[in-house]
């Protein structure tokens, strides 16, 4: 894209934003991946395509929950000069965003099965004994992590994320993201699929609070096959758990740079994000914007 003629304002690990208007932003999702907060040498075919078509059926699925950023995923939409990224790209309002990672687990796993084996609390809150790895947790639960501007997030317990956003806010989002939870993870075992986490960002425009970024994406979330699910294991997934898994196969020690990723690993990753994103929304990858 002619990136001269839009204001470039951000270069996340994955999405690139530009300045529309005052207070429109374009958010372009581009085929980066980012393991351990490390982005990779290699691109994942299509994945900015996923992640956006994805968010937008899920920002739309969730709008009555609580109001989101979208203005449109149509490229007839966007300003004429950003026609290549059709697909990838999203005209949202432009937030304020609050600097906390919202995570929603509805089972043990990752970095929350190691808090849970090392302290038996799971984001600083104790649980109950003798739960497995990948086990269906009795309740949701809400967890934060701070959003470094680089290097790793840090995990807080809930007085640590009150005293960084404040109680109403805490209490607030904290509600939205469990509803959020709820709705998409009802959803997806519908579709054969358990939504066992997930991550939400938010941000604020006039005081009101605005889901953010993607939406319940195999970036963001797990997905794993409701048939092959068995707690007490590493679990099969349709998410960035394959490339996570790879990664961590060559013994890497989680800093920059990342070892290359094996061709087989980048196809069978585009093809469970396009899958994934085929079951859950029921619509097919070929008639998403090109
Ligand atoms: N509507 C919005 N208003 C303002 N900022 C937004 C909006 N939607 C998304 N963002 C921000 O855009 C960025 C998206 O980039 P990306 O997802 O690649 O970032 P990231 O690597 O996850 O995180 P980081 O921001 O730490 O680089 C995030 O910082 C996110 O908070
Ligand atoms: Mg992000």
């Amino acid at each position: 894209m002619d990136e001269s003629a839009l204001k470039h304002i951000y270069s996340g690990k994955v999405r690139e934003l530009y300045e529309v208007s005052h207070d429109r932003l374009l958010m372009v999702a581009t085929d980066r991946v980012s393991v351990f907060d490390v982005v990779l040498a290699d691109v994942i075919p299509d994945k900015g395509r996923v992640l956006t078509a994805l968010s937008a059926f899920w920002f739309d699925a969730t709008a009555d929950i609580v109001a989101n950023h979208v203005v449109s995923a149509d490229p007839t939409d966007f300003p004429e000069i950003a026609g290549d990224v059709a697909g990838r790209a999203m005209l949202v309002r432009t937030t304020r965003p609050i600097r906390l990672e919202c995570v929603v687990r509805g089972y043990l796993y990752g970095s929350a099965w190691t808090e849970y084996r090392e302290t038996s609390t799971i984001g600083g809150i104790p649980a109950r004994a003798g739960l497995r790895e990948g086990e269906k947790l009795d309740e949701a639960v809400f967890t934060t992590t701070t959003k470094a501007d680089a290097g790793h997030d840090m995990a807080l317990n809930p007085a640590e994320a009150i005293e960084a956003v404040g109680r109403d806010r805490y209490d607030h989002l904290r509600t939205v993201s469990l509803a959020l939870y709820e709705r998409g993870a009802a959803h997806a075992a519908g579709r054969g699929f358990v939504l066992a986490d997930t991550k939400f960002e938010f941000g604020e425009i006039d005081g009101q609070i605005v889901l953010i970024d993607e939406c319940m994406t195999p970036d963001s979330s797990r997905y794993w096959p409701a048939e092959t699910w068995r707690p007490g294991a590493p679990q099969p997934s349709f998410d960035k758990q394959i490339v996570r898994d790879a990664m961590a196969a060559t013994g890497w020690n989680k800093e920059p740079p990342a070892p290359p990723l094996a061709p087989e690993v980048i196809a069978s990753t585009r093809s469970r994000y396009v899958e994934v994103y085929e079951i859950i929304s029921g619509l097919s990858f070929d008639e998403w914007f090109e």
